[in-house]
């Protein structure tokens, strides 16, 4: 499938661990815009200790999209550790081709919704992994946007709640690279 693109012009950048210091207060700005509507939630407000803990991944992959010196959308995640990776108590037999990237996060300020950015930002991301499969989680209470991701080739194989005080999430899988 050919991706729907008409995001304005943006432009990708990508950025690895040791980058951590310099995009670390730009990725909590765009999640703080992302999710303005939802940051009474406390688990939205922990955001900042999950950069830490996936940018502290020496294998951490993150996408940043700009508009001239504006940070619009971000994806970002790392390699699963094999044997835990979310699907594995989910898919039966494991697939023969199992090296997973794990897709921690997306986000796109608000102004930027509905224009391709984040099917720009998401492929641009996967396309460069050499990983057989890419695994996501996406709230169940969110089932627009887990419509989005299967329009990219995603599909849900089971569901997990990885933290006591995190939402329920659908467990979405697909080959890569993707569709
Ligand atoms: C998810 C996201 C990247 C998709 O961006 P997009 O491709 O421009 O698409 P939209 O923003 O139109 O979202 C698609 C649909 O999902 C819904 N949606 C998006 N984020 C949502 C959220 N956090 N909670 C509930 N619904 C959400 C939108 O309302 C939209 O529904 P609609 O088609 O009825 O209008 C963007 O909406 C976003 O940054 N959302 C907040 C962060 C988020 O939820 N990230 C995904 C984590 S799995």
């Amino acid at each position: 499938m050919e991706p729907n693109l008409s995001a304005p012009d943006l432009v990708v950048r990508r950025y690895c661990h040791e980058d951590l210091p310099k995009i670390r207060q730009t990725l909590i700005d765009v999640h703080a815009d992302a999710y303005a509507d939802a940051m009474d939630d406390e688990f939205n407000q922990r955001f900042p200790w999950f950069v830490e803990n996936w940018g502290g991944n020496p294998d951490f992959d993150c996408v940043i999209a700009w508009d001239g010196d504006m940070a619009v959308a971000f994806a970002y995640g790392a390699p699963a550790t094999p044997q835990r990776e979310w699907w594995r108590e989910h898919v039966t037999p494991a697939p023969e081709k199992h090296r997973t990237f794990a897709y921690s996060e997306l986000a796109v300020r608000t102004k930027y919704r509905k224009t391709g950015t984040a099917e720009l930002i998401s492929r641009a991301l996967l396309d460069a992994r050499g990983e057989d499969l890419v695994v996501l989680l996406v709230d169940t209470e969110h089932p627009k946007v887990q419509e989005l991701y299967e329009s990219w080739g995603l599909r849900k194989v089971g569901e997990r709640q990885p933290f006591a005080d995190s939402p329920l999430y659908t467990v979405m899988l697909a080959d890569l690279p993707l569709r």
